[in-house]
């Protein structure tokens, strides 16, 4: 890599000092359009991108904020998303409505790339999947075979005194134990959050109890969290509610979950249908169509990506647990076995981790979770969650479930259709068994962008920025003219912006000083600025790409922007 010059701290846009010419790479130019920039002149795309720096290879640039994340709050978060207009309250003039959300002109820009990026990995770039697009509601025997009917619903309790309503698995209770003598003084009850604000919460509630039983000051043994599903009446009774500190709890009892509507005319018993929880029964349901209209063969899978509707007891952390959100769903149909299941489910959970990755998520940040026994759902064989570290804690970001014959065995019972499959080498007849990997757009929204976030600084200049993976960024270049009073130097950035924008989503930005601009695409994680200056125009020298983190430039001749750009996004 040929680096012209390092680190030259120019107030002044550019010293140049010779003739650019792009037949070899070197040069006796001094070229600067950034405080400490580095500027490294190339002939080709293909060198400009062979020669990006990776994170091991970089030398110098941003003093990165390592700690940036680990102090992050989720407030930051919903202001940020807001204020860039990522993600809004829904109906926010009417004071928001509790549970949905609106996604703005970046968050829709950024929805979209992340449902094309799955689509693209799991579905155009594979032999065996093929993809779907059902109605959201289904004849409502669907759910009733499903099992969702009887049993989707979450353990809820009901405050009786200020009418809230929680969900039973949400709330954590512990004995106040006195250290000195074992004895139970009371309860306290607290709101599942991570590790250390569950004990803050419970410390401040315990010591208000010591004081109303003049214990003040006593020492207490280490909190014991159940939650309210594990008590008993006997214990409720002494369970403070968190809303009005007394024992106010209900016991809990089942609530379920799918919303309701009315589908005719009719208002009655008969016309009652619901809003699918999940966009897995769409597949199911079609599945004799999909094996009948398509030339898939065992192992196979199809994909849906869609609208999903919970009745959320206690909708939180933002995106994460909302009433309405989109689920990007595969049903992968195997042959039938007790043990034939583990190869695949294990490839799946693979797959699944690496499109994770690829998106943009860190690798530190993912784990997992591996449901056994009373943890797995009662149709489910194994389930294995990808977890990831919010800043309210570690939670699912996604599940990848070995549903055995359940699902296609309920409805053939339910609809009396037959639902097998029928292997033409083996001349068997099965009911396939079936792999799901299953995840929320929003929830992976909301883990990219907390995985994006960033702090660093410049030459003493802080900064923050979202550092999106660029093939999911809302906005993949913005295009710069150096000014914007000197005429063909903003028609050839417009050019540009008009070629580019045939490819990519791109954004114009000919306000303020350079540095500002280069500040306001970070902010919203556009990972490459092109900054047409007089260079360009004068002396045909091709136009600068700025890269978002490590803030380096590259000036290649602009027939070489695309296909540059094309390598650095989309991959080719
Ligand atoms: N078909 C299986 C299924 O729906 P799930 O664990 O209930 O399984 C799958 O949901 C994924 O959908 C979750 O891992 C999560 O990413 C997303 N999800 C579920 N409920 C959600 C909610 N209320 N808000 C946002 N995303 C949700």
């Amino acid at each position: 890599m040929a680096i012209i010059n390092k680190s030259v701290a120019l107030t002044m846009f550019l010293t140049f000092q010779g003739v650019l010419s792009f037949g070899s790479i070197s040069r006796h130019a001094v070229t600067s359009t950034s405080r400490r920039s580095i500027v490294t002149v190339f002939s080709t795309a293909e060198q400009a991108a062979a020669a990006a720096p990776t994170s091991n290879e970089k030398k110098e640039g941003p003093i990165k904020n390592e700690q940036a994340y680990a102090n992050l709050k989720m407030e930051e978060i919903v202001s940020l998303c807001k204020r860039r207009g990522i993600i809004f309250p829904s109906s926010e003039i009417y004071n928001g409505f509790a549970g949905f959300f609106d996604y703005g002109p970046l968050g829709a820009e950024l929805k979209r790339n992340v449902k094309d990026a799955f689509w693209k990995n799991f579905v155009h770039n594979r032999e065996d999947v093929v993809g779907i697009d059902s109605s959201i509601i289904h004849n409502p025997i669907t759910w009733q075979s499903s099992g969702h009917l009887d049993g989707f619903s979450d353990p809820m309790v009901d405050c009786r005194e200020t009418k809230l309503r929680y969900r039973a698995d949400q709330l954590f209770c512990s004995p106040v134990v006195l250290e000195e003598c074992g004895s139970t003084v009371g309860f306290v009850c607290v709101l599942e959050a991570n590790d250390e604000d569950m004990v803050k919460e419970a410390t401040s509630q315990a010591k208000k109890l010591l004081k109303e039983k003049e214990m003040k000051g006593s020492a207490i043994k280490a909190f014991q969290f159940r939650d309210l599903t594990q008590v008993t009446e006997e214990e409720m009774a002494q369970i403070p509610s968190p809303g009005s500190n007394k024992p106010t709890l209900t016991m809990p009892r089942d609530f379920n979950l799918m919303f309701q509507t009315n589908v005719g005319a009719m208002q009655d018993a008969s016309s009652v249908a619901y809003l699918r929880p999940e966009t897995a029964q769409g597949i199911f349901i079609n599945y004799k169509n999909v094996v009948g209209s398509s030339r898939v063969k065992i192992p196979f899978g199809i994909a849906q990506i869609g609208k999903a509707f919970r009745n959320e007891i206690t909708p939180r952390n933002f995106i994460f647990r909302s009433r309405e959100f989109e689920q990007m769903e595969i049903e992968y149909f195997i042959p039938p076995g007790d043990e034939e299941w583990k190869p695949y489910h294990e490839k799946w959970i693979a797959d699944s981790r690496a499109f994770l990755e690829q998106v943009g998520l860190k690798d530190e940040l993912m784990g997992y979770d591996v449901h056994e026994g009373d943890g797995l759902a009662h149709y489910a064989r194994a389930c294995t969650d990808i977890t990831f570290k919010f800043p309210f804690g570690v939670q699912e970001l996604m599940g990848i479930a070995a549903r055995g014959d359940f699902d296609l065995k309920s409805h053939s019972e339910g609809s009396g259709k037959v639902l097998d499959y029928f292997d033409e080498e083996t001349k068997e007849k099965f009911i396939p068994h079936v792999i799901e990997p299953s995840l929320g757009v929003d929830r992976l929204i909301l883990a990219l962008i907390c995985s994006a976030y960033a702090e660093d600084e410049i030459n003493g200049e802080k900064r923050s920025y979202l550092s999106f993976h660029p093939s999911i960024a809302p906005v993949k270049v913005a295009v710069l003219p150096l000014v914007k009073n000197k005429e063909p130097l903003v028609e050839a950035a417009r050019d540009l912006f008009d070629k580019l924008s045939k490819r990519w989503n791109v954004q114009w930005d000919q306000t303020g000083a350079i540095g500002r601009r280069y500040r306001r695409a970070d902010e919203v994680g556009v990972p490459f600025c092109v900054t047409v200056d007089f260079e360009t125009i004068e002396d045909n020298a091709g136009v600068t790409i700025r890269d978002r983190d490590s803030t380096d430039q590259v000036r290649i001749p602009i027939d070489e922007v695309i296909p540059y750009l094309s390598k650095m996004i989309d991959g080719y």
